[in-house]
C-alpha cells in the first residue's frame, strides 16, 4: 500500500479546495464594454503593486456609484509592510480610495490576484468583509487567467449563510456542548467599549500528539478600531500558541443561524489557516448549526495562492 504523508494529503485538501471556484467562467470577449475595461485596468494597477514580501501582485478596479447617480472607476493595489499588518490588500485600498471621493455603492469589481503560474485566486476573507458593506449585489470578476478570461459572481457569495438545518444543543457531541456552555459562561469578559457587542468563541483542536483542547477567546477593542481582535480570531490564536492546530473546530456565538456572513471575513480568513476542512459550529440560544470554512468562505484564498 502507497504511503501517504500529511503533506500530501494536505496538498491534495488544497489542491481540491482550489477547484471549487465560485461563480460561472466568461470568456474575456464575452465580456460588456465596461466589464473589459475593468479587467484590463486591473492588470495595470497590479503592475504597481508593492509586494516585495510576497511577490504576490493583486490589483483591483472598482465601478462605484455616488449619491448623483455619477460612477468613477477606482483602483488599488496591494502595499506590503515589513510588519505584516499593516500591509493593505489591493480590493481595500481600492474600496478605501472610492470611500473617499464619496463613491458609496459599488457595482462591479475586477479584481487580479496572480502568483508565479499566473492570476486565478480569490479575495481574502477580510477583503470581502469590506466589500459586501459597500455592494452586497456588487458584480465581482475575478480574473481566472492570463487571458482574462474570469470567474463572475456577486461579493454577496464570497460570504454566504451556513445551509444546514439547526440542531439542539443538547444533541451535541458533549465536548461541544462543553464549548457552548463557557461561550455563554465567558461573554462577561469581553471587552467591548466601543461596539457594545460582546462575543465569546471556543477553538477545539489538536495537538501533535492527538490530545485534543479547548481555548477560549472573547472580543477585545480598541480606540483604533482596526487594532481590535475578534474573540475567534483570540480563541485560534491562543489555540495556535499552544501547538493545537490540527481538525480545528470554531464553535461561536451569532445573531442569526440562518442570515449571510454570520462570523466575518477576517475570522474565517484565521480559520482558513488551520486548513481548507476546519469546522465551525454557530450557536444561537439552544440550537445550533454545523458549518464548515468551506462552506462559509467558499474558493477561498489559502496558502497554496501563495505557492
Ligand atoms: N492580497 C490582496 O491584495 N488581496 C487579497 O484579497 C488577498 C491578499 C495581498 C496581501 C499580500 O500583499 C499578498 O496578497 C499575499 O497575501
Amino acid at each position: 500500500m502507497k504511503t501517504v504523508t500529511t503533506q500530501e494529503t494536505q496538498a491534495a485538501i488544497e489542491a481540491q479546495a482550489a477547484t471549487d471556484r465560485l461563480g460561472s467562467f466568461i470568456t474575456f470577449e464575452d465580456l460588456a464594454a465596461d466589464e473589459k475595461a475593468l479587467v484590463q485596468e486591473t492588470w495595470n494597477v497590479a503592475k504597481n503593486a508593492y509586494v516585495p514580501l510576497s511577490h504576490f501582485p493583486v490589483g483591483a478596479a472598482l465601478l462605484a456609484q455616488n449619491p448623483y447617480g455619477q460612477t468613477k472607476v477606482f483602483k488599488g493595489c496591494n502595499v506590503e509592510n515589513r510588519f505584516f499588518q499593516a500591509t493593505i490588500c489591493a480590493e481595500r485600498n481600492a474600496a478605501t480610495t472610492a470611500i473617499a471621493e464619496g463613491y458609496t455603492r459599488f457595482l462591479k469589481v475586477a479584481l487580479v490576484l496572480q502568483n508565479y503560474q499566473g492570476p486565478g485566486a480569490s479575495p481574502c476573507g477580510l477583503c470581502r468583509q469590506v466589500l459586501l458593506e459597500f455592494g452586497f449585489d456588487a458584480v465581482v470578476l475575478q480574473v481566472a487567467d492570463k487571458q482574462s478570461n474570469v470567474y463572475r459572481y456577486r461579493v454577496g457569495d464570497l460570504l454566504p449563510a451556513a445551509g444546514h438545518e439547526p440542531v439542539a444543543c443538547t444533541k451535541l457531541d458533549p465536548s461541544h456542548k462543553r464549548a457552548v456552555r463557557r461561550l455563554k459562561q465567558s461573554l462577561a469578559r469581553a471587552y467591548t467599549p466601543y461596539s457594545r457587542k460582546p462575543r465569546a468563541a471556543v477553538c477545539i483542536a489538536d495537538d501533535e500528539n492527538g490530545r485534543t483542547r479547548q481555548w477560549l477567546g472573547v472580543t477585545d477593542e480598541n480606540a483604533s478600531y482596526g487594532g481590535s481582535a475578534a474573540a475567534e480570531c483570540v480563541a485560534m490564536r491562543n489555540a495556535r500558541s499552544a501547538g493545537f492546530t490540527r481538525n480545528a473546530t470554531l464553535v461561536v456565538a451569532v445573531d442569526s443561524l440562518s442570515a449571510p456572513n454570520p462570523i466575518e471575513g477576517e475570522c474565517l480568513q484565521v480559520l482558513r489557516e488551520f486548513g481548507p476542512d476546519a469546522k465551525v459550529i454557530l450557536v444561537d440560544g439552544d440550537a445550533a448549526v454545523l458549518s464548515s470554512v468551506s462552506e462559509l468562505l467558499p474558493d477561498s484564498f489559502g496558502p497554496q495562492a501563495l505557492s
